[in-house]
């Protein structure tokens, strides 16, 4: 088989978790990276044992053996960086959000389908075996009708005034925070196992720290130093730290869900329930491997990851047997198994079950329905 050559821009948090993806697959060779700067692309690629790092994106681009380009760059780079892959040719999978706001995101799911490049974006969570399982359920008619979705996507990583990132930055990561980072990936599973989309929102933002303390960078230098107050400089805060939104989908089901990143304690706290007539169904993403399955007149019964006792369709998703449990990485192992076999065949498949372009157009515009809501504090129609 042969090995398909691809490139990564943005090495930070998720960029390595996609060459680990890649590199469990096989016959894919990352053969190159692109960071910030030079010296940070040659320091990152020796760490990875890549052979090629690049200071500037589009020199990267521009090397014909690449077929493909991973986007792992912050938000405000998701729309330059994605058109500059597409017009050089190159496949693109991108990190979500796809874009800064639905008229960007809009415009690249025009110019993916104009390209006939395979599109795809990480919506990880949604590739994860026994959530494939939970699909095919509902799909068969398990779960019965579809009345309702409930859940959280809570974390704890910047409840300190102190605790800095660019996504707390507007102009980095695009007008809302918590719920366009973290939202769209709970909209995204519960629109995927239901085979809906949100139609109608009504959001409330809030932000706890109007202002924050940046620390200056010298610090870091000196970490483990007792910082004092002349150690930080402030900063206003445009971007909630906390996001509930109640939505209506076009299955004539309801959605609830809880954003933050300042819930003490809860890390990753990925949850949510789908409730249906006949039965319902419960995951948490701390534990990835367990579907719980709800009854009114029986015992509930929990599914633990396992080929062997899941339907066929979800059965390729699990990559180890039962009772070897299987993570966070597996997702995007998932989508890029499913990417690559579409790049490999020159052709996308018409529904794939990985995120697209247009999945990805889809998460902007409730985001931008859930901004607007939040503002207007009246019920808003998504508008696609
Ligand atoms: N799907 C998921 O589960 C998941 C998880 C985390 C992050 N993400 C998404 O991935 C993206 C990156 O997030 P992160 O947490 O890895 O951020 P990060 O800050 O850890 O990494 C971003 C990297 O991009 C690099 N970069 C910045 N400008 C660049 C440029 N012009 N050229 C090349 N590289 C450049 C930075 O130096 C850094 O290494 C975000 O959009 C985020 O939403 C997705």
């Amino acid at each position: 088989m042969k090995t398909i050559k691809v490139g990564v821009i943005g090495t930070g948090f998720i960029g390595p978790a996609h060459v680990e993806a890649v590199r469990r697959l096989g016959n894919i060779e990352v053969v190159a990276l692109a960071e910030v700067n030079q010296e940070v692309a040659e320091a990152k690629a020796d760490a990875m044992g890549i052979p090629r790092a690049y200071g500037d994106y589009k020199k990267m681009l521009a090397d014909p053996y690449i077929v493909a380009v991973h986007n792992c760059t912050p938000n405000n780079l998701h729309f330059p960086v994605n058109c500059a892959i597409l017009e050089a040719g190159k496949h693109c999978i991108s990190e979500k959000p796809l874009a800064m706001n639905s008229k960007e995101s809009r415009a690249l799911v025009k110019l993916a389908k104009k390209s006939g490049l395979v599109n795809a974006m990480n919506f990880n969570y949604r590739l994860n075996p026994v959530i494939q399982h939970a699909r095919v359920m509902i799909k068969k008619g398990i779960l019965g009708e579809i009345w309702n979705a409930h859940g959280t996507y809570i974390q704890d990583w910047l409840i300190k005034p102190t605790d800095y990132n660019w996504r707390i930055n507007p102009k980095d990561s695009g007008l809302s925070r918590c719920f366009a980072d973290i939202g769209s990936h709970w909209c995204d599973m519960i629109q995927t196992l239901m085979g809906a989309h949100v139609t109608e929102v009504i959001g409330e933002f809030m932000t706890v720290y109007k202002q924050r303390l940046r620390p200056l960078r010298e610090i870091e230098a000196f970490a483990g130093k007792k910082l004092s107050a002349r150690d930080y400089k402030k900063y206003r805060v445009r971007t909630e730290d906390l996001a509930m939104a109640m939505m209506k989908l076009s299955n004539g089901a309801t959605a609830t869900v809880v954003t933050s990143q300042i819930s003490a304690g809860y890390k990753n706290g990925f949850t949510f329930g789908i409730d249906g007539s006949k039965a319902s169904i419960w995951w948490d993403q701390e534990r990835p491997n367990e579907l719980r399955i709800g009854y009114r007149d029986k015992a509930n019964e929990k599914l633990v990851k396992d080929a062997s006792l899941m339907f066929p369709e979800a059965a390729p998703f699990a990559h180890y047997p039962g009772g070897h449990t299987e993570g966070y990485p597996v997702g995007t192992k998932n989508m890029c198994m499913l990417a690559y076999k579409d790049i490999r065949r020159g052709r996308r498949v018409k529904r794939p079950l990985y995120a697209t372009f247009a999945d990805g157009h889809v998460e902007m515009c409730i985001v931008d329905a859930v901004l607007k809501s939040a503002g207007t504090r009246r019920w808003t129609p998504v508008k696609y």
